[in-house]
């Protein structure tokens, strides 16, 4: 078979970090190729060096059997390189059409031939079987219609090699399914492709070889069908995770938060949630089932005052705080750990000890007398959050963009239990991380738990959903349909609900 992509030797080192250690790795053209590894490993940093995007310190690489000298992504996408990258780059108040052809630089944008541009897409789409409604704007489409105008996107450019890093974090099951599909066409078209997971179920079902790295080296490749699941994770972080024992403790009667009869209408009269009344107690563990767009993600923004409620209470340990504001919730005692780390939790280009303080300049511990912040306490506590999350990072002062992605959820989950909180609402809180780190938190969300913790847990992973929770409630089309018990359901049935397909 020939090679599609050399890597070799290739070596990048950044402050404090040795992020890629003499790393080589080859793939075969028209393969499915996965990268796995814990967080921090170094997956993104090659996909970057391999994408034009970071310059190595030393090593080189091959494309198609000739040396490649890249110095940005423009060089890359010549030499038939394309990636999608997981926080998506496309304009919202344009079509699919104008994003596809959008930095294209053919002829001027306003006389370009708009027909011609079509007529050329849609042979792309109609070669690789992908298919999107091209005037539809970007706004109106789903996650997964979004990461597939991506694709189109760079296939359109001539990509016969396609990375993809961590794309299914943000999908939904359907979603995985689908892009499954249409990878596995892509590859009985000849194109190779690069795809990073944590996923290692996943893995094993689309990828042909898959390579392991570990603390910046690359360990080992192994062929899919000579490895098993438990084998992958024994590689990636060394050692087998342990399953974790049954609960022991119980819920208490304690209702900490009790949702009365929700509704929200949006301005175009659509109803978004209808009529959600549940319960979290004390010690207790609320899943929340819904495939994206069936109003669980607003119900739980209402919670905590970023979405508008037109009727209905939300009672926090006693008292209705509707008509309090966003920090005033946050400052009672609720915490929020959002769906998107970079967008809502943190601030990229300040450092972690800051990303602390954010939000909580006004509690005691921070707070000085003359109106600035206790910096102190502050680089305290995030010591405290990189010891006990073991966060790979050099220092309390390395800014968050510095760390690997799964290093700042991991961040983001410790900043909001160290508080001790009466209430915290996860959304997607294991996302993007590796299955050593996501054993740690379950573990630190059960222990929380125990201790009195009451959480809401917005999932879609259903093995969480069902491992963590002590009951599940299922949204479709704005309403709760159904609660269960997670120790009895098993994810095809919850999947079941979750789809309507079972009432
Ligand atoms: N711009 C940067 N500046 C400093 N250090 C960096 C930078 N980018 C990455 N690193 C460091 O390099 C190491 C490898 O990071 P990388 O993002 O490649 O990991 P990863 O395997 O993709 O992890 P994850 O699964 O969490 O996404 C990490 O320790 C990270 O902190
Ligand atoms: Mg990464």
């Amino acid at each position: 078979m020939n090679l599609a992509i050399e890597i070799e030797n290739i070596t990048k080192t950044y402050p404090g970090v040795l992020a890629n250690s003499d790393v080589s790795i080859s793939v075969n053209s028209g393969s499915i190729h996965a990268i796995v590894g814990e967080n921090g490993a170094g997956k993104s940093t090659l996909m970057k060096i391999l994408y034009g995007m970071i310059k190595p310190d030393s090593g080189s690489i091959q494309i198609f059997e000739s040396n490649a000298n890249m110095s940005s992504p423009k060089d890359a996408i010549n030499l038939g390189i394309g990636m999608v990258h997981q926080h998506f780059m496309l304009a919202k108040n344009l079509t699919v059409l104008e994003n596809i052809i959008l930095g294209i630089d053919k002829p001027l944008l306003k006389n370009i031939k708009l027909s011609k541009y079509k007529s050329e897409i849609k042979k792309v789409m109609d070669l690789y079987s992908l298919n999107i409604n091209l005037n539809q704007y970007i706004d109106e489409l789903s996650v997964g219609e979004k990461q597939r105008v991506e694709i189109i996107k760079v296939l359109y450019r001539g990509a016969k090699i396609l990375i993809l890093d961590e794309p299914t974090a943000v999908l939904v099951p359907q979603e995985v399914k689908e892009l499954f599909k249409n990878l596995k066409e892509l590859k009985d078209k000849g194109v190779t492709i690069l795809f990073i997971s944590h996923k290692l179920d996943e893995v094993l079902e689309i990828a042909d070889e898959i390579s392991v790295m570990r603390s910046g080296q690359m360990i080992d490749t192994v062929m899919n069908n000579n490895v098993s699941k438990i084998q992958l994770a024994e590689m990636m972080i060394g050692k087998s995770l342990p399953t974790p024992p049954p609960r022991i403790t119980s819920s208490e009667d304690e209702e900490v938060l009790s949702i009365n009869n929700l509704s929200s209408i949006d301005e175009d009269g659509r109803t978004v949630f209808k009529n959600i009344t549940f319960k979290v107690h004390k010690s207790e563990i609320l899943g929340i089932a819904g495939v994206e767009g069936n109003g669980q993600k607003e119900v739980v923004e209402s919670i905590i005052g970023i979405h508008p409620l037109d009727t209905g209470e939300v009672v926090f340990r006693g008292e209705d705080i509707k008509k309090q504001s966003t920090r005033e919730r946050l400052e009672s005692g609720i915490s929020f750990i959002p769906e998107d780390r970079q967008l809502q939790a943190m601030i990229m280009d300040m450092n972690l000890t800051n990303n602390v303080i954010i939000g909580r300049q006004n509690i005691e511990k921070y707070k000085s007398s003359l109106g600035t912040v206790k910096t102190r306490n502050a680089a305290k506590e995030s010591e405290k959050i990189i010891s006990s999350f073991e966060v790979k990072t050099p220092s309390t002062n390395t800014l968050a963009t510095a760390l690997s992605g799964g290093n700042q959820q991991k961040f983001v989950v410790g900043r909001e239990l160290e508080d001790n909180p009466s209430l915290l609402i996860a959304s997607q809180p294991t996302r993007g991380i590796d299955i050593g780190a996501q054993s740690l938190i379950w573990e630190k969300l059960r222990n929380s738990r125990d201790e009195g913790l009451s959480v809401l847990l917005i999932s879609a992973d259903l093995e969480e959903l069902i491992g963590l929770s002590d009951r599940i409630i299922v949204f479709y089309q704005g309403k709760l349909v159904k609660e269960l018990d997670a120790d009895k359901v098993s994810p095809e049935d919850l999947g079941g609900y979750m789809t309507g397909l079972k009432k």
